[in-house]
């Protein structure tokens, strides 16, 4: 089938171009089967996750320079350091383990788990819970390469454990579990989903039936009757309901961009925050190319938070990347590496620059923590500015 094609993104290898044609075969196959609908949520669940096919579930390269994005652990391993500094604090308190939600290509888990090493408190077990197979191999030959003798303290999930103690830490998840697109247009709400038409993919929106995405929607949308777009993430609060009701003792961290709900749902933001990464491009159109390029949307803290708190866990601080990243020792760590750094001139040095800087990572990027049991403030939140959930 035809498909997008944007003569301003680069233009993928015929083998590349060839892998997203049958990936967008398989789409539409499951689009016909379905009804010759799918809710977007659908349409993005298959773009990423379809077995064998998907951006995450295929073997594109995704991070770092030659992939499509790069993250917080990707950019400096500053970064492992001060969410060690934190597990180390969670782990003394309540015991316990780390379980990584989505460790990407295993930086943070090498990175993370040689620091806490290096000052003797490395994790009895280091969990990790990643849906790529994929993914899965490229962590376990990396954890293979840094911790060869401590390759037995790893341990691959299928899923979330029954019961969980320690710390959890999902660093740039939660934007990648599959929303719901919803719009507001001549006066109704509706579900935008996806046909197949001559030209490729569509949008087309149908009308939702009665439950939580109807509710929530009439709920976020703001009044008036202009067309409003945005994105409900229903599966991704499950998540976090979930992981909140099986943590015994400990804390999750959620570090993400997002927005609490008064500035996810803002009347201005009547386009909503759907991302497609693609080679270091961002753009808003995710038929374009299925399979070789990330579908994201910013993160409602305020409905995560909410879930954790369905599930009888306690929010335990929500603040900036930067915030948290500084109240975790970042400052008087680049300092203890270089005596003359000042925090100007850490600012000044390009990877810390690109986790604390409000124009790049600092301020989009918030991190919050939810648990039970841990009865001191965290130390990522001790000395961080508290942002209203
Ligand atoms: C944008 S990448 C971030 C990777 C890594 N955390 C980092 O910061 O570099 C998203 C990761 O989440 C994984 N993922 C997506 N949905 C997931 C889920 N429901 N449970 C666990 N991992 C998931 C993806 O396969 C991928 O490893």
């Amino acid at each position: 089938m035809p498909l997008s094609a944007d003569p301003i993104l680069p233009s993928p290898s015929p083998e590349a171009a060839a892998h997203s044609a049958g990936l967008a075969e398989h789409i539409a196959s499951v689009i016909a089967a379905e009804g010759d609908w799918i809710p977007f949520s659908r349409f993005m669940e298959l773009a990423l996750y379809a077995p064998g096919l998907g951006y995450y579930t295929a073997g594109s390269r995704k991070f770092g320079g030659e992939g499509d994005f790069v993250t917080g652990p990707e950019i400096s391993d500053m970064y492992a350091k001060c969410v060690a500094r934190q597990a180390v604090q969670v782990i003394q308190a309540v015991g316990g383990d780390v379980l990584e939600l989505g460790p990407g290509s295993g930086a943070l888990a090498a990175d993370l788990y040689a620091e806490m090493k290096a000052v003797g408190q490395a994790p009895k077990r280091y969990l990790m819970l990643e849906v790529s197979p994929d993914l899965r191999e490229r962590q376990r030959a990396r954890i293979a390469q840094r911790h060869p003798k401590d390759l037995d303290r790893f341990v691959w999930l299928d899923r979330l454990p029954e019961k969980i103690r320690g710390l959890v830490i999902g660093n740039e998840v939660l934007d990648v579990v599959p929303f719901s697109l919803v719009h507001r247009t001549r006066g109704e709400i509706y579900e935008r989903g996806v046909i197949v038409s001559e030209a490729g993919f569509a949008w087309d929106d149908e009308r939702i039936p009665e439950g939580e995405l109807k509710r929530r929607a009439a709920a976020v949308i703001p009044p008036g009757d202009y067309d409003y777009l945005t994105e409900i993430g229903l599966a991704a609060e499950a998540l976090v309901r979930t992981i909140a009701a099986s943590l015994e003792a400990g804390a999750a961290l959620f570090i993400d961009y997002g927005f609490p709900e008064r500035e996810f749902y803002h009347p201005q933001r009547f386009m909503g925050t759907l991302r497609c990464h693609y080679r270091h491009r961002f753009h808003g159109d995710p038929f374009f190319m299925p399979g070789l390029q990330d579908i994201t949307a910013h993160v409602d803290f305020t409905a995560m938070a909410r879930a954790a708190e369905s599930a009888d866990a306690e929010v335990y601080g929500f603040t900036t990347q930067a915030y948290f990243l500084i109240s975790c020792g970042l400052a008087v760590m680049v300092s203890a590496g270089d005596p003359g750094m000042t925090l100007s001139r850490l600012k000044g040095t390009s990877a810390v620059h690109r986790l604390i800087n409000p124009s790049e990572m600092g301020e989009l990027f918030k991190v919050l923590g939810v648990g039970r049991g841990f009865d001191v403030p965290l130390l990522g939140f001790q000395s961080a500015r508290h942002l209203p959930l």
